[in-house]
């Protein structure tokens, strides 16, 4: 349960104020009655709410998409460098964190919340959950490579990676290639590359689970998820 004024703020209708200025209007109906008291105490799971005939929707976690531009750490603070929360204006900011880890170069799809269930679900190395790459290598990438993807790498680790599908977009000089793998290693797809005696010169995480990089938001730029988008990832894991 929670006060009806607190449930209007946290959905998005104004600050404190604002919002006691709507409910004294009788701009503000719960379950089909007019209320004007903003103490009064509200399911905010099943109390069906509008204020000037708009439905508010509420979410108990804060879930953003960001496309992550390159030079900004994937962390929550750091006394020297940027990081990725100092782009993010939202009033919950300081409750926010990344859903696993960016190199500092590395741009695109980085998931910001405060839920800790779903991120340990969706970092869980049990779980598998695909993680699509698109990256530029110094060199020519061919067959031999695809094979060794998918049959795993020696990395330095105790065991070696699981196998990953590397697409060749294009080879040349510099290639471009789409990589998918399945667990999420320190530096993961720049060693997978030098295990193969090839460098990576730019890197861009596509997609993570269901969740694809929305391709409208420039570098820096977020945006929440749809109530779609999340109910996808979260059925997915
Ligand atoms: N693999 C890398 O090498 N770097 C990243 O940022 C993500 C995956």
């Amino acid at each position: 349960m929670m006060r009806l004024d607190k449930y209007l703020c946290e959905t998005g209708f104004g600050t404190r104020s604002q919002v006691k200025a709507l409910l004294k209007k009788g701009l503000v109906q719960v379950d089909g009655e007019t209320v004007k008291r903003p103490e009064l105490k509200i399911d905010e799971h099943r109390s069906q709410v509008t204020c000037a005939g708009t439905r508010a929707v509420y979410q108990e976690h804060v879930y953003l998409m960001m496309n992550k531009p390159q030079g900004v750490l994937s962390a929550t603070e750091d006394r020297r460098q940027k990081t990725v929360l100092d782009l993010v204006e939202e009033k919950a900011a300081d409750r926010l964190f990344p859903v696993g880890r960016l190199d500092k170069d590395t741009e695109g799809l980085l998931l910001l919340t405060d839920d800790g269930e779903l991120a340990h679900a969706l970092l869980s190395p049990k779980k598998h959950v695909d993680k699509v790459y698109e990256a530029e290598i110094q060199g020519q990438v061919g067959q031999e490579h695809v094979r060794r993807f998918a049959e795993g790498l020696d990395i330095g680790e105790k065991r070696p990676t699981l196998p990953a599908e590397l697409e060749i977009l294009s080879s040349g000089e510099t290639s471009r290639v789409r990589v998918t793998i399945r667990e999420g290693k320190f530096h993961q797809i720049k060693r997978m590359f030098l295990a193969v005696g090839c460098q990576v010169t730019a890197l861009r995480r596509l997609s993570m689970g269901s969740l694809c990089l929305d391709e409208g938001l420039e570098p820096g730029a977020y945006r929440a998820l749809s109530p779609e988008e999340l109910e996808r990832l979260k059925e997915h894991i």
